[in-house]
């Protein structure tokens, strides 16, 4: 049976993790995958999530299923912490899933059901997994207009044109905020328009939001979500702890789905838990208890925000230490959309030949779109990083 296969290519992102791993150059630096690092280029589990884990591990007395949709405690406080009070949550209904990516192959396999024949418009560019993962679950996808590579800009009057030729009924896939690759988000008033686009279009808005947290604040960051959840009869929301609770491998999310009335709700609820049992049957436990622990403790709740503070501050320091190095080395060459960028990741805007480059001659690894994530730079590696990336401009 399998011996006609060829292997797959290696995944853009993840292929880079075992890449940068093998190389023995002791200077490389590790730009790929999205995941935070410490001043001291590691990646450690937040202090709030050691209590609660202990704590956890001091109370939990089974392991019995909870079933499909997860723990009622944590989808009640991830729906809060999503939509605050913008909407009536008899409309609304929020399930555990395994990460963002759990959640978003679950909604595209309910988008199937209830309308096969829908297109979901995706930002150009998007994450790389959006379209294999969305696409591989039998979606059809198109592109909708939204950075500008040379100016370093969101095309904003052309994602409006884009979503305007887009027939009624289809879906429109958003990053609330921190929009990966690019870290280049829609202003508020931006936003305003992009959901009167929505609603004059009756498209469905699918929201990816991953990095809550790690772009303003918390509700700053669901400025998106929360203003069209007034504004539209239905919406679905991909939720993600992998980064601003740093639980990556323990793969923890929701899936919130915004319904026109109560009976439609319940519905797509009873629809949705079909789905995951089709799928995975129930999702892991061990991350979303220590989330809700954190989310249902005001104390515990306190910490997480500092911590995520923390976090998003260094990836502020980080944008400008870069930015300034390369104003030294490379003046005729504007990076300044570095710091207008946010969250963890921005474009270089170096060409594929160039990333390669830097791979071979400096053991520097990104993205060969030129995506960085930031939270790899320290004040350790900048010196070098902007050398190295001046060496190939
Ligand atoms: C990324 O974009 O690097 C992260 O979201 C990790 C991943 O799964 O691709």
């Amino acid at each position: 049976m399998f011996e006609s296969m060829q292997p797959a290519p290696a995944d853009a992102i993840l292929g880079l993790i075992a890449e940068h791993r093998n190389d023995p150059r002791p200077q490389k630096v590790d730009l790929g995958v999205g995941v935070f690092r410490t001043a001291a280029g590691e990646t450690p589990v937040l202090d709030v999530v050691k209590t609660a884990e202990q704590r956890l591990v001091d109370t939990q007395d089974s392991k019995a299923y909870i079933g499909t949709a997860g723990d009622p405690s944590f989808n009640a406080e991830m729906q809060q912490l999503t939509f605050a009070d913008s909407v009536d949550e008899s409309r609304l209904m929020t399930i555990q899933a395994p990460g963002g990516s759990g959640s978003l192959r679950v909604a595209a396999s309910l988008i199937l059901r209830a309308r096969e024949d829908a297109t979901v418009w995706v930002s150009e560019p998007t994450w790389a997994n959006h379209i294999p993962l969305l696409g591989g679950a039998g979606l059809t996808l198109k592109p909708y207009p939204y950075y500008d590579t040379d100016k370093h800009v969101i095309r904003i009057d052309a994602m409006l044109e884009g979503l305007r030729q887009a027939p009624a009924g289809d879906i429109v896939l958003l990053h609330a905020c921190c929009h990966n690759p690019s870290g280049l988000d829609p202003s508020e008033d931006d936003w305003r328009a992009i959901a009167d686009v929505i609603v004059e279009r009756e498209l469905v808005p699918f929201v990816d939001m991953a990095y809550q947290g790690f772009a303003t604040s918390l509700n700053d960051d669901a400025f998106a979500v929360r203003h069209l959840a007034g504004l539209v009869p239905e919406m679905i929301v991909a939720n993600s702890c992998s980064k601003n609770f740093g639980l990556y491998r323990d793969r923890v999310g929701t899936l919130s789905i915004l319904a026109a009335d109560t009976a439609s709700r319940d519905t797509v609820y009873s629809q949705v838990n079909n789905v995951v049992r089709t799928i995975y049957s129930v999702p892991p436990d061990h991350g979303a208890v220590v989330v809700s622990l954190i989310l249902n403790d005001p104390e515990l709740k306190a910490a997480w925000r500092i911590e995520l503070a923390e976090m998003r501050g260094r990836l502020r320091e980080m944008r400008v230490l870069l930015n300034d190095a390369l104003k030294e080395r490379a003046p005729d060459h504007d990076f300044s959309h570095l710091v207008r960028a946010v969250g963890m990741f921005c474009f270089l805007g170096i060409s594929p030949e160039q990333v390669m480059h830097l791979k071979k001659d400096f053991g520097v690894y990104m993205v060969d779109s030129s995506r960085i994530n930031i939270a790899g730079i320290t004040a350790g590696n900048v010196n070098y990083l902007a050398d190295s990336i001046a060496a190939v401009l």
